[in-house]
């Protein structure tokens, strides 16, 4: 197992995976060498990467001209989905609720581009239960997976960030707004990451911008499947896609384009949050 060599400044970089202290297990592409004069690439970090909102928005990332590492759990099919065949890849098989596999990642992503630009927390679960049925072990794995990694992620890249003038996304959720039953600990969790959000967004300015996505129905798995009156309860007249979110993560990861934009939550979810709903 060989350690990714650092990019960016002539050097090589070999087919390789490599493991960390924390047991993170990272692989990186093929050789590849890159010149003085190139200006190196912006790098980007993207949790929960294998599935759903997260893949789509490492796959919007890459096909934009990222360089990219994507961390999701061992088994989440993260290899099948982004072989690391790919030079401008970095796919990292890790828990974002432990610390330490966190700052290895980002430590792995600075290694590997010579740079970290962009941060996006995405992953997240959900535990639907009656509150009476919810035990303490599953209100923290949801606190720890959706919110504590959020701060732990941009702690260990504050630095890098920083350096680059970057930017982090946070993903919440509608349901930081408003709420089904039996949603406690994922609701509590997407409004803290709304707030987690504005306030990294004044500790870090004007080095870092950091805003919040929250999204409504995204339905990452059988679109086709849907019914007439799903789509048809929304405003927009269909449900969202994950593309849909890929497509404004990209829009406030380029300074560029939303370059005056931080702290703020944009909500993604085809109108349904401004839609009354009392019975006529
Ligand atoms: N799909 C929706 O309708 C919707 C709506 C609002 C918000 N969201 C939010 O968007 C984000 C993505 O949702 P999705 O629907 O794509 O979910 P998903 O279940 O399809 O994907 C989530 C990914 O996160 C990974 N993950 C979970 N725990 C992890 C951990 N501890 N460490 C590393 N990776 C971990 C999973 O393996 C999975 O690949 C979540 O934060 C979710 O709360 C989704």
């Amino acid at each position: 197992m060989t350690a990714p060599g650092r990019n960016g400044a002539g050097g090589r970089i070999r087919q390789s995976s490599a493991t960390s202290k924390s047991g993170v297990a990272w692989h990186t592409g093929p050789q590849q060498r890159l010149s003085h004069m190139m200006a190196p690439k912006k790098a980007a970090l993207v949790t929960g990467g294998a599935n759903g909102i997260g893949r789509a928005i490492a796959k919007h990332l890459l096909a934009s001209g990222w360089n990219l590492g994507v961390i999701d759990l061992p088994g989440s099919g993260l290899r099948r989905v982004f072989p690391p065949a790919s030079r401008n890849m970095l796919t990292i098989e890790g828990d974002v609720r432990d610390e330490e596999t966190v700052s290895d990642a980002v430590d792995a992503i600075v290694h590997r581009f010579g740079r970290l630009d962009a941060v996006v927390s995405n992953a997240g679960i959900m535990i639907r239960k009656p509150i009476r049925r919810l035990t303490l072990a599953e209100w923290h794995r949801v606190i720890d997976t959706n919110l504590t990694a959020a701060f732990l992620l941009a702690r260990a890249a504050e630095k890098p960030l920083r350096k680059a003038r970057g930017a982090i996304v946070t993903i919440a959720s509608t349901r930081a707004l408003m709420s089904e039953a039996n949603t406690e600990s994922y609701s509590a969790t997407k409004g803290g990451l709304v707030a987690l959000t504005h306030a990294l967004a004044i500790s870090l300015g004007p080095d870092v911008r950091v805003n919040c996505v929250s999204p409504g129905w995204i339905e990452t798995k059988d679109y086709g499947a849907l019914r007439r009156k799903d789509h048809r309860q929304h405003p927009v007249g269909r449900v969202g896609k994950p593309e849909d979110i890929a497509e404004i993560v990209a829009w406030l990861l380029d300074a560029k384009c939303s370059g005056f934009v931080t702290g703020a939550n944009f909500v993604v979810d085809g109108g349904m949050t401004r839609k009354m709903i009392y019975a006529p």
